[in-house]
Parts: structure tokens; sequence; C-alpha cells
């Protein structure tokens, strides 16, 4: 065993900030209370469910994550968010139409317990969206100056140890970096100044990161990840994560993609295609947010595949990704992927993927799963971009310089050897030479 990182205990009450209680939100916060009182269970979250593989694999010792390392307890998780609508929490949930009304009438009073905080938001940056339960300021820093104030009442209200805040908003309109972005007075500057290239995401991190509180980000927009958040988040010993939830048809892709790769057959072209009917779908059925995210769902093939190495594979490659808004599916989307391969002696083959997936269902845990390990990595004195949480998402946040990982086999390698890490206890090379000798 070598030295463990101390870790501040996980006793004690955390809240849980979200920004937007849309479809995720609502599927992630009543499935904890279901699961509370032992009504569902938590599949999916590998905090709740997973085990780690300790020392040699004759040794025979595989805890439970959750046993292994000081997690926060579920019946510690206190919640509380903002959106531009009023809705309760139960309210919120009946609209996202995906959990039925028999689970969600068990853990009702809950939900209605929540009741949103004015949102900071500009329909500039979510076009197809508006809604009454807006915060009014004199500029940006005064709505960031606001949200603070939110988070230090319900932190006192609820007598909590610790916070968390997600953003689970919708996807905002695509942006680049720019100079306002570049470090953190410029950004304050930009604040006052209530630049345009601060949109409400950067407000809700910004916050976030002055009140000491690790920020994650489930939508593709760039909102943390530009240099000023990240000084922030150094400054004030903070982690990150981020970006864009891995689900669905993404998460297929960065299965299977590995695995092409790993038997060098070629693909020449990938073909994907999805129908949604929520409202994550109405905000994606406007080109300017739909460009954030298909950036996001494309780079991963080129990562994974890499054809800079492999350019006989893969350099041709033809990716297209699109997002079809069909109301009549709700959250139930509905993803196509057409994979034209190359085999031995160039000899095309096909693959078909047809997957009825539910979005939100395979969000939840995630979230879940974010506010523990974030917790986590605050105790433990981790602080700026949490790579070993790449696992989670589409455009893993990296260091400037590095390629992000992709391959989802390598990022549960990475996830996993954090926390053997973190206890002292030797990393999994699988070199396993070992056994032989
Ligand atoms: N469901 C998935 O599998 C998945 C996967 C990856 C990423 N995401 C992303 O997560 C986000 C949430 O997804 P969803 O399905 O819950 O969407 P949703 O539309 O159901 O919920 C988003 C909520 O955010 C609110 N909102 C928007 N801007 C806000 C602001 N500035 N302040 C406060 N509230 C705001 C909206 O009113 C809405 O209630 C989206 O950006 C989506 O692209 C979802």
């Amino acid at each position: 065993m070598k030295n463990s990182t101390e870790i501040t205990p996980a006793a004690g009450k955390v809240g849980v900030l979200l920004v937007g209680l849309g479809a995720v939100s609502t599927t992630f916060i009543a499935g904890v209370l279901a699961i509370r009182k032992g009504i569902a269970s938590p599949i999916g979250s590998l905090t709740q469910m997973g085990t780690v593989r300790l020392g040699k694999r004759t040794e025979g010792r595989s805890p439970m994550i959750k046993d292994f390392i000081p997690l926060a307890s579920l019946d510690g998780l206190v919640f509380g968010g903002w959106d531009i609508f009023e809705d309760d929490g139960y309210a919120a949930a009946k609209t996202a139409g995906v959990l039925d009304a028999s689970l969600l009438d068990q853990v009702r009073p809950e939900l209605e317990a929540i009741k949103p905080w004015p949102a900071v938001f500009d329909q500039r940056y979510v076009k197809r969206l508006d809604g009454p339960n807006v915060k009014r300021g004199r500029n940006k820093m005064d709505l960031a100056d606001q949200l603070r104030a939110d988070i230090r009442t319900f932190k006192a209200d609820h007598q909590l140890d610790r916070m968390v805040l997600v953003w689970c908003g919708s996807t905002e309109v695509y942006m680049t970096e720019s100079a306002v972005h570049a470090d953190v007075s410029a950004f304050e500057r930009g604040l006052e100044a209530s630049s345009p290239d601060i949109p409400s995401s950067m407000v809700y991190a910004y916050a976030a990161l002055k009140e000491g509180i690790p920020y994650a980000n489930a939508a593709p927009n760039l909102s943390a990840d530009v240099p000023a958040l990240l000084e922030l988040a150094a400054e004030a010993g903070v982690p990150v994560a981020g970006k864009d939830l891995k689900t669905g048809q993404t998460l297929i892709k960065t299965i299977i993609a590995p695995g092409l790769k790993a038997r060098l057959l070629g693909v020449a072209g990938w073909y994907s295609t999805n129908i949604l009917g929520n409202r994550d779908g109405e905000v994606l059925d406007d080109p300017e947010s739909f460009k954030t995210k298909e950036e996001s769902k494309k780079s991963v093939l080129d990562y994974i595949l890499q054809p800079n190495l492999y350019p006989e594979l893969y350099a041709k490659l033809c990716h297209v990704v699109r997002i079809n808004y069909y109301p009549p599916r709700g959250d139930n989307k509905e993803g196509w992927d057409n994979i034209d391969l190359v085999g031995w002696l160039g000899y095309p083959m096909q693959l078909k993927i047809n997957f009825l997936c539910r979005d939100s269902i395979l969000a939840a845990p995630i979230v879940l799963d974010l506010v523990l390990f974030l917790d986590l990595a605050a105790r433990a004195g981790l602080q700026g971009i949490q790579e070993w949480l790449s696992f989670y998402f589409k455009s893993p946040m990296h260091a400037p310089g590095l390629y992000p990982e992709h391959d989802l086999f390598i990022q549960l390698m990475k996830l996993k050897n954090t926390l053997r890490y973190l206890r002292g206890e030797e990393l999994i090379t699988h070199l396993g030479r070992e056994y032989y000798d």
C-alpha cells in the first residue's frame, strides 16, 4: 500500500444545486428520493452499484466503490435549483413525462417542496425558450451576486455542510472563446459591462466557483471551460467537470468504436440520426443550439479512431450526426446508426444499431455520480479539471495541449485508478506477468 490521500469525512448534508428543473434534473431528484425510500434501484450508477478490484486477481478483493471510498450518503442530499418556469419539482417532473405517475406520487411532497428560484436567463442564448421566472439586475455581475445570495440562503436554511452545482439547463447557442474569457479580471470586467460573450451558464459557473462550490456541466455549452473560470477554480481550489453527459447514441459510439479500432477494422462512414420529442429536442431544433451539440457529438470518433495514426483505415471517414425534433416520442429517444466497415483486403461490411433509449433514464445516474464524486474530489483537495470524470462526458474537459480521452474503457480505468490512488492502493496496469513467474 502506498500513502493514501487525506480525505475529509463524508458526513453531513450536501446541497445539490441544479440549474434547470427539466427532464434530467427531475428524473435524478425523483430517482434519489425513490431509492432512499427503498422503492427503486440505482441502476446505472457506478457510485451505488459499481465495484473496484484491488490488488492481484488472485486476492479476490473487489469491494463496492461506496464501501471503498468515503462518499456522501444519498440520505444526506438536499435539492434546490433555478428555472425560468415556476413549476415545482413535482409539476416539472410531470411536464418532463419521464417517470410514471405511480412513482412520482410516492415522492410527491418532497418534489413539491422544491420551488425553483428565479433564473439568470437571456433568450439570446437559448432561442426556443422563454419563461417568467427570471431575475432582473443592473448587469451580469449583479445577477451573479443574486445567485450567490440564493446559494447562501439555501445553505443556511438547510444547514448544509457542503454543496455541488450542476448545470442541467438547456443547451446554449454555439460560442467560442474570446478576449473576455482570457482571465479572471477580463471576465469580471465583462460581467460588469454585461458582455454578450458571457452567456447565462457562465454566470452560474462564476457564482459557484466564487462560493467555493464544485461545478459540473451536463450540457455541451462552454460554460466553465474557459481560461478565466479555470483560473478562478484554481484560485478557489475547487474541482470542475464537463461537458455534455455521455448518454444515448454517443455512449454506444464510444463503446463500439474502440472495439473496431482494436481489431483494426476500417470505418468508411458513420451515419447517426435521432428522433427526440422532449424540451431538449425542441431547443436543439434551433440550428445555433444544435451546432453546440453537433460539435460535441462529432469529435468523439476522430479522437477514438486516431486517423492521424491510421490514415488508411479512418482518414476518409464520413461522419454525419442528425437530431430531429419529433414530439410524439417525448423523452424516449430513438437513434439509428449505420456504420460502413472495411475488412480484410478492403471488403465492405455494415453494422446497424437501433437504440430505443430513454434519455433522462441514462442521464440521471450520471448526475448522481458526478455530485458524489465532485464532493469527494473537493474533500480530497483535488482542484480544477477532473479528467478522471471524463467517463461521464461527450466532450471531456482536458488540459490545454492534451487531446481528450473518449474511449469509455480507458476512461473507466482512469476513474478507478484515481480511486485506488486516493486510497493508497496499487494502480492496476493489467500487465499481469507476475501470475506466470
Ligand atoms: N438527457 C440526456 O441524456 C442528456 C445528455 C447530455 C446532455 N444533456 C443536456 O442536459 C441539459 C438538460 O436536458 P433536459 O433533457 O433536462 O432538458 P429540459 O429542456 O427538460 O430541461 C432544461 C431546463 O433548463 C431550464 N433552463 C434553461 N435555461 C436556464 C437558465 N439559464 N437558468 C435556469 N434554468 C434554465 C429550462 O427551462 C428547462 O426546464 C440539456 O442541455 C441537454 O442537452 C442531456
